[in-house]
């Protein structure tokens, strides 16, 4: 080699690594693919003992993909809900959680408890809330999947939510990925609340990958429970968006809890905030399904 060529290679390399170690995170966030998976959290409030027009793909937010089967997951006795399906537009298996009754969210927000239970990785514990939700619809997200998996052999799995439906999404992920084997390839949660403690968080945003939690200006819910003491604390990726109605985003340190994003409020009650992500709003996603 020259030593012509020899520098113009050394030069080069040092400007890749310069350049693409510093700023290039692992993954790329996805604008376009974050509001569709909002859509499809939103459809999730047509769900189970919340509203209909799931299991024929006939709700407002369905239209928008249409030719998707979905199989309604539901519980009436923890008013769990959500649905699997198979999204044939992004050729992906989706499953998707919904939050409580927009409704009632003031005072889900006023329970919402501190309570932890174990979680099967090493020193995890989580909400028991949102394990006990999970865990009740559970066999039933399994067999639709296994069913979903036979038809579309070797297809990536996709989990997504909002709300209470987001912390039962990361469960749901993370489940699999521990339990059964089954690799998450994409995950948006909404207005997640923390789920787990330190170690979950951990164990968690190291092993689920093309993860993203979707944070909005004061939406009160990504503050609870409180990350006082460090019994809670949130998974990253955060990606932040700072205003109401605008889709400026920016994606957040890998901390989990980068005190420029969402941690930048303390606790504020702008429950407006928190049904709005991605372009979509949800309230009016989940009074549409109750005609
Ligand atoms: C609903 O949840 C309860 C409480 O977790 C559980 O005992 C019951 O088996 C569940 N029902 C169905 C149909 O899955």
């Amino acid at each position: 080699m020259s030593s012509r060529v020899y520098l113009r290679a050394l030069i080069f390399a040092v400007f890749f690594v310069v350049t693409f170690a510093r700023s290039v995170p692992l993954e790329t966030y996805d604008q376009s693919e974050a509001e569709r998976y909002a859509i499809l959290a939103g459809v999730a409030y047509c769900a189970g003992t919340l509203g209909h027009g799931v299991e024929d793909w006939s709700c407002d937010a369905c239209k928008k993909y249409p030719g998707v089967s979905a199989t309604v997951v539901s519980n009436t006795t923890t008013d769990a809900n959500g649905f699997v399906a198979w999204d044939p537009n992004s050729q992906r298996i989706i499953i998707s959680f919904t939050g409580t009754d927009p409704l009632d969210i003031k005072n889900w927000i006023d329970d919402i408890g501190l309570i932890q239970t174990d979680f099967p990785c090493s020193g995890c514990k989580v909400h028991k809330g949102f394990y006990d939700a999970y865990k009740s619809i559970e066999p039933q997200v399994l067999a639709a999947l296994a069913h979903y998996r036979q038809g579309h052999p070797g297809t990536p799995v996709a989990v997504t939510g909002h709300s209470l439906g987001a912390a039962q999404a990361v469960l749901c992920a993370f489940s699999l990925h521990l339990q059964h084997g089954i690799t998450v390839s994409t995950m948006y949660t909404f207005g997640q609340p923390r789920v787990g403690n330190v170690e979950f968080a951990q164990a968690y945003t190291s092993q689920v990958s093309h993860n993203w939690r979707l944070t909005h200006h004061m939406d009160p819910v990504p503050h609870l429970p409180p990350n006082t003491g460090n019994i809670y604390r949130h998974n990253s990726q955060e990606v932040f968006y700072p205003d109401f109605t605008d889709l400026k985003y920016t994606v957040c340190d890998g901390s989990g809890e980068d005190p420029t994003c969402s941690d930048k409020f303390i606790m504020d009650l702008i429950v407006t905030d928190h049904w709005w992500y991605g372009n979509f709003n949800f309230l009016t996603g989940y009074t549409s399904c109750k005609f």
